[in-house]
């Protein structure tokens, strides 16, 4: 067995010089240190031998294996290092080529807008309070004055389901019930972002989708003048601090009186220009004292108080800040129209 074992040893250093591939390495790891191998066989047979040479072929065994171990892993290390050296000179990857810069998403312009706006309230103590784009004709139109078949529900071309009475919402406005008839009797100061979907042709002012601020206030004593000063400070406070602002009135059916606010352009200084259409003026948002009955259906006694309302559009505002012409980029998902902000 002792002179097996040597001549293994001898034999298996001799023909691990020959091989150059992972493969082979792995056949001869198996024939020389694995389970059929003379190493192997040595235990096995050590429990036949004789006291004395018992501990020789121990010892033996244990010094082949522990050298074809050794050689083992040096032959492995050489044949990883040949085969990074040959990948290296073959696959002629250049490692100090400069990486591809990674490109920084950044926030949609109407985003942009929209924390603007949300931040010029903030200030002035409105709270952004939040509602279903999902609504009922309820909320939509009947809880804000207009009932059944009531012509006034036409300025709105609104998308039905199939469920009755569950509708996508044509305005932020349903959201002015929803505040109320959680915070009544107490005062409220919200504003009620959110997108608004209407059945419409698209074109360049008008998309099916897009987002409405609504604004509220309600307590006692709330005068038009309240509303006035609000608005037009929002207004300074976004535009330009010299900003003059305008009202005329008009007609709503959640509010009375109703009034549209229109700023002073601010491309030309009201002197008239393309953007404003020669008026000197741009229409900002619809706004108004919150009508008797829409705060009887919040929950509040119209005697002892009073509310004024407001709605604005973030992307009309967004195209009037950077002189986009056409509301339809918004959501076309162009990068080239979306990195320029
Ligand atoms: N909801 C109106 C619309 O979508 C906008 C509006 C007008 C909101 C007057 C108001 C308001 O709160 O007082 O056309």
């Amino acid at each position: 067995m002792l002179e097996k074992l040597e001549r293994t040893l001898k034999e298996a250093v001799e023909s691990l010089k020959g091989i150059t591939t992972e493969q082979d390495l792995h056949l001869w790891r198996s024939n020389n240190i694995g389970k059929k191998s003379v190493v192997t066989e040595a235990y096995a047979v050590l429990k036949d031998l004789s006291k004395e040479e018992r501990p020789l072929v121990g010892k033996l065994a244990n010094q082949v294996k522990q050298t074809l171990e050794k050689v083992y892993e040096e032959k492995k290390e050489e044949l990883r290092k040949a085969a990074l050296t040959e990948s290296l000179q073959t696959e002629k990857l250049d490692v100090t080529l400069p990486g591809r810069a990674v490109q920084l998403g950044k926030l949609h312009p109407v985003t942009k807008t929209l924390r603007r706006i949300y931040k010029i309230f903030a200030e002035m103590g409105f709270q952004v309070y939040q509602t279903r784009e999902v609504e009922s004709d309820d909320y939509n139109f009947t809880f804000l004055n207009m009932p059944e078949h009531h012509p006034a529900r036409d300025m709105w071309d609104t998308f039905y389901t199939k469920t009755e009475g569950v509708i996508l919402r044509t305005h932020t406005s349903p959201g002015q019930v929803h505040a109320m008839r959680e915070y009544h009797p107490e005062p409220i100061r919200v504003i009620l972002p959110g997108m608004c979907y209407r059945y419409e042709q698209v074109n360049t002012r008008s998309e099916m989708q897009f987002n409405q601020v609504e604004g509220l206030a309600v307590g006692k004593d709330i005068s038009f003048g309240d509303l006035k000063w609000v608005v037009s400070e929002f207004a300074r406070r976004l535009f330009h601090p010299d900003v003059r602002t305008r009202f005329r009135a008009s007609h709503f059916p959640f509010t009375e009186p109703s009034a549209e606010m229109d700023v002073e352009c601010f491309v030309c200084n009201g002197k008239g220009c393309s953007v404003c259409k020669q008026t000197g003026w741009l229409e900002i948002m619809g706004c108004g004292m919150v009508h008797p009955n829409v705060l009887r259906y919040g929950g509040y006694d119209p005697e002892e108080f009073s509310g004024f309302a407001f709605g604005l559009g973030p992307e009309r505002i967004t195209m009037l800040l950077h002189r986009i012409t056409d509301i339809r980029y918004f959501w076309r998902n162009d990068i080239r129209f979306l990195e320029q902000f």
